[in-house]
């Protein structure tokens, strides 16, 4: 072992093996288990290392302080390695060939057993909340201590390979202003500046183009984000970026950064290449930008087949602009109950679908659901979509306007992906390119930024965009831009873009965007300002560290993959934050509130 002179033990729980036996040595842990077998004590010791069996047949002192040994009380055992009997051998543990036979011990922090909310080791499985609570206790488990570990040899990784392409790792402000990704901002008062606030960074993004046009050349950090966003299972209020910018970057430069850190956090073959697709025909395909690809079910455009159906419900949507995608599903990949097909509307629902229609074909009969309004003709022209299945194949469709067929068909696909077992094993990157521009905020009634107001338009869409009406962004609503995201297993594991450097096409952006130049120079002024002064052109990409982490863990929970996590509603359940401020804090920080 090497660790520097100055534990109090010698070894730690993990670490004896025979090589050892007849050695003194001295460790320290939690009671993990006792057993009292009248003439013959045992204790299981454990650390994050391990555990190793305590015995006392050589014991120097009064056995009955093993009374207040509670199991996760914390004690010091020194002894010497013996080799156990043959019977008592476990080959299952990693020091199951030994025990240490225990001359002293010495309870370093006893456990309230009687009131400890739960063993972190016991029989009985706490509630989240409870677990949350006292995530201290937790956190003894090994599968949290395991992702703790991985998390940090994961972020050692990458600062090495990041190191290795010259780039350097620089902070940048926390206490800052406004940064638009899209979210709410969290807030701090000043006391200095009364009525003032600082905004926490939702990313260090125009920090980090700051960095390219000061000349920094290659920027890496890693580095806290807050955004105050509904959240979901991959999404923390405060989460953490691998965040990078480099200058006279192309794409094709931060997707090799991307595929080098990939290849060795996923331990990838060294050919590894990622696959590219753009945003068009995953949404075509998968109908999202995060497709999974562990398995197929694509999706078939099928609007113009049913244009002139019979079924009112499909040739209105088609007649009126809107979407129809189906999914062919083989019945060797499974088969459906009156249920199962009842269920799939609960699918559909939460992304506004109202139904999902079906039908079957076994041995040429077609049968349930929409298959009367399925003529010959039809049936044919959907038979060019999809080889056909010896066993017969079900079809199930989705039928609204565009975005909401989208995404209902996204819905049903990851359900029937999930339902039918098809997902296999193993990692399945994607590199999504050609973003739109712009995305409709059905909120705010507005044309926003897809990705942020610094991503630039194509170059080739350049001198369009330069001519266009500002004020009619819907003519631009299509036009592509250069950001890109990295996805893996239907995660968004990060996104980037080619930057404007232009200070003429920054400004239109804005404009586009229905920014006032007052409000451009409330929020962006510094930066606008410092477009005018020597920009090289720059891109950069930041990956979500907590969604790469929940990859590698194969966790499904962000929560597992943070040390001290939030709740869904945004507050930590230990420390009880949010809480209210004292009055004098209030009072400093020029609030008129009153709690
Ligand atoms: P973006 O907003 O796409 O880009 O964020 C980059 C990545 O961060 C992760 N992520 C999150 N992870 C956990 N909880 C959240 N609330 C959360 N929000 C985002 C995702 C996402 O892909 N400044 C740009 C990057 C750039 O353009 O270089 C940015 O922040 O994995």
């Amino acid at each position: 072992m090497s660790e520097l002179k100055g534990l109090l033990r010698t070894h730690n729980c993990g670490e004896l093996r025979e090589d050892q036996v007849g050695q003194t040595v001295t460790l320290c842990g939690w009671v993990n288990k006792y057993r009292d077998l009248g003439a013959l004590h045992f204790i299981d010791l454990r650390d994050k290392y391990g555990l190793t069996q305590l015995g006392f047949e050589q014991f120097e002192g009064d056995l009955t302080i093993l009374k207040d040994c509670a199991l996760e009380s914390v004690i010091k055992a020194t002894g010497v390695v013996a080799l156990r009997p043959d019977a008592a051998k476990n080959k299952k543990m990693d020091t199951g060939l030994v025990e240490i036979q225990v001359k002293s011990l010495e309870i370093l922090s006893r456990n309230d057993i009687d009131n400890i909310p739960f063993l972190p080791f016991g029989q009985v499985e706490a509630t989240e909340d409870l677990r949350l609570k006292y995530r201290y206790l937790d956190l003894r488990t090994k599968k949290l201590q395991d992702i703790l570990a991985l998390r940090s040899r994961t972020t050692n990784t990458v600062r090495a390979l990041l190191t290795e392409e010259n780039f350097i790792e620089v902070e940048t402000p926390i206490l800052y202003k406004s940064t638009p990704e899209g979210a709410r901002d969290y807030v701090v008062p000043s006391r200095v500046h009364a009525g003032k606030v600082y905004a926490l960074p939702q990313s260090p993004q125009t920090l980090k183009q700051l960095l390219m046009i000061g000349s920094t050349d290659k920027y890496f950090q890693i580095c806290r984000c807050f955004r105050d966003e509904d959240l979901r299972a991959d999404r923390q209020p405060e989460f953490t970026q691998i965040d990078m910018e480099i200058s006279f970057a192309t794409q094709e430069y931060v997707k090799n950064v991307v595929e080098k850190i990939l290849k060795n956090l996923f331990k990838l073959s060294s050919d590894f290449v990622l696959p590219m697709m753009t945003y068009d025909e995953a949404l075509t395909r998968y109908g999202s930008d995060k497709p999974d690809l562990r398995f197929a079910l694509e999706h078939k455009t099928v609007t113009d087949i049913f244009k002139d159906s019979d079924f009112s419900v499909f040739s209105s949507v088609a007649k009126e602009g809107g979407l129809i995608k189906a999914i062919f599903v083989p019945m060797s990949n499974g088969t459906f109950s009156r249920k199962d097909t009842d269920a799939l509307t609960d699918v559909v629902k939460p992304h506004g679908g109202k139904g999902v229609a079906f039908f079957k074909v076994t041995e040429g009969a077609r049968s349930g659901g929409i298959s009367k309004f399925v003529t010959d003709e039809i049936y044919s022209e959907l038979c060019t979509l999809e080889e056909k299945s010896g066993d017969g194949t079900w079809l199930f469709c989705a039928s609204a306007d565009r975005d909401t067929t989208h995404s209902c068909a996204d819905a049903l696909r990851r359900h029937l992906g999930k339902k039918l077992n098809l997902i296999e094993d193993g990692y399945k990157f994607l590199w999504v390119y050609d973003f739109p521009l712009l995305e409709w905020n059905a909120d705010d009634k507005r044309y926003i930024a897809r990705h942020h107001p610094f991503t630039m338009v194509k170059s080739e869409q350049r001198d369009a965009f330069m001519a266009a009406d500002p004020k009619d962004p819907e003519a631009l609503k299509d036009m592509p831009s250069e950001a890109y995201d990295v996805v893996c297993n239907g995660y968004e594991l990060g996104g980037g873009s080619i930057r404007i450097h232009e200070p003429g096409v920054q400004k239109k952006m804005f404009e586009v965007l229905g920014m006032s130049e007052a409000e451009v120079k409330h929020q962006f002024g510094f930066f606008v300002e410092a477009l005018n002064y020597g920009v090289p052109p720059h891109g950069g990409l930041a990956f979500g560290l907590d969604r790469i982490i929940m990859m590698l863990a194969k966790t499904e929970s962000i929560r597992d993959v943070i040390a001290f996590p939030k709740t869904s509603s945004a507050s930590d359940i230990m420390a009880e934050a949010p809480s209210a401020p004292g009055e004098s804090q209030l009072r400093e920080l020029h609030f008129n509130w009153t709690k």
